[in-house]
């Protein structure tokens, strides 16, 4: 269902390159949960804006069913971290906005209210968004963005404004909609044990510039996973791990560099 080939992406600004991806290649079968693991600042939300295409990349193929990305298109929709929905109209509303574009479906209100359903949300559909709770408005956010039936789902760090016990329930509300819905989801998240429970594949990202450092498949790990089991736990440290040699690379990388602008500093004073 979507193929990313030697994907990479470059800034160039004020005569400076800013190596973002670095060869990524990632796969996901019709139907599967992938989930993009990696550190704060690494290049996710550039990855899933190159998928959606929002955002040009440097070179590379991102392939969806078959097709080369250009553009954004509905098959690929997006769900954002800060939900983006209109204050002034009502859930219902909201729902029915992703129809903007395309005027002659006239199922829409059916449509919409099916995912509604699905997101748990019937019972609050004319309510105004301001009366809602975060995650209350992620799930509109979300039923908004199936009711075009994308292809792929892409999701971008969608809990992460949550408290975590919060969290903890809408993550299982992504599974049950997922279960329901059977889409192709890509999942970005720098939650380990969020990937762990939600992920048939985890992708593992390195600190800028990003490459794959190592994939998981998770498609024989039995759901609903149970945080506590021997198999979460020992995967769970074993990606911490791979996580923290990292971080520390990334701190000394930091020091080094202040090092050196420290003793540029010194020179210019002198
Ligand atoms: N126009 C640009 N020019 C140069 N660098 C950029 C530009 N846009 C983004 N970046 C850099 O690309 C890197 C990756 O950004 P991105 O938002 O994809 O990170 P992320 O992995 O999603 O981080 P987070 O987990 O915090 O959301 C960041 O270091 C950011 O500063
Ligand atoms: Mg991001």
């Amino acid at each position: 269902m979507l193929e990313i080939k030697n994907l990479n992406k470059t800034f160039f600004e004020d005569n400076t390159t800013f190596e973002i991806l670095k060869d990524i290649n990632i796969s996901a079968k019709k139907g599967e949960f992938v989930c993009i693991l990696g550190p704060s600042g690494c290049g996710k939300t550039i990855l899933l804006y190159i998928i959606a295409g929002f955002l040009e990349k440097t070179s590379g193929q991102v392939i969806v069913d078959g097709k080369i990305v250009k553009d954004p298109h509905p098959d690929r929709m997006m769900v954002f971290q800060d939900y983006v929905l209109f204050p002034w109209k009502t859930v219902l509303q909201n729902v029915l906005f992703a129809f903007e574009n395309n005027k002659e479906t006239s199922k829409k209100e059916e449509i919409a209210n099916k995912y509604l359903d699905i997101v748990g949300l019937s019972n609050f559909k004319d309510w105004y968004i301001h009366k809602l709770s975060g995650g209350m408005q992620q799930r509109v956010a979300i039923a908004r963005a199936l009711a075009v039936d994308p292809k792929v789902l892409l999701m971008d760090e969608p809990l992460s404004a949550l408290d975590s016990q919060y969290r903890k329930f809408l993550r299982k509300k992504v599974e049950q909609i997922w279960n329901k819905t059977k889409k192709t989801i890509i999942f970005v998240t720098h939650s380990i044990s969020e990937a762990i429970y939600l992920a048939d594949k985890i992708y593992l990202m390195s600190p800028r510039p990003a490459t794959i450092k190592k994939v998981y498949d998770l498609k024989e790990f039995k759901r609903p996973r149970d945080t506590s089991s021997k198999e979460f736990v020992k995967l769970k440290k074993e990606i911490e791990k791979e996580m923290s040699l990292d971080f520390k690379k990334m701190l000394n990388n930091f020091e080094n560099k202040s090092i050196d602008i420290e003793k540029k500093m010194l020179d210019v004073k002198l």
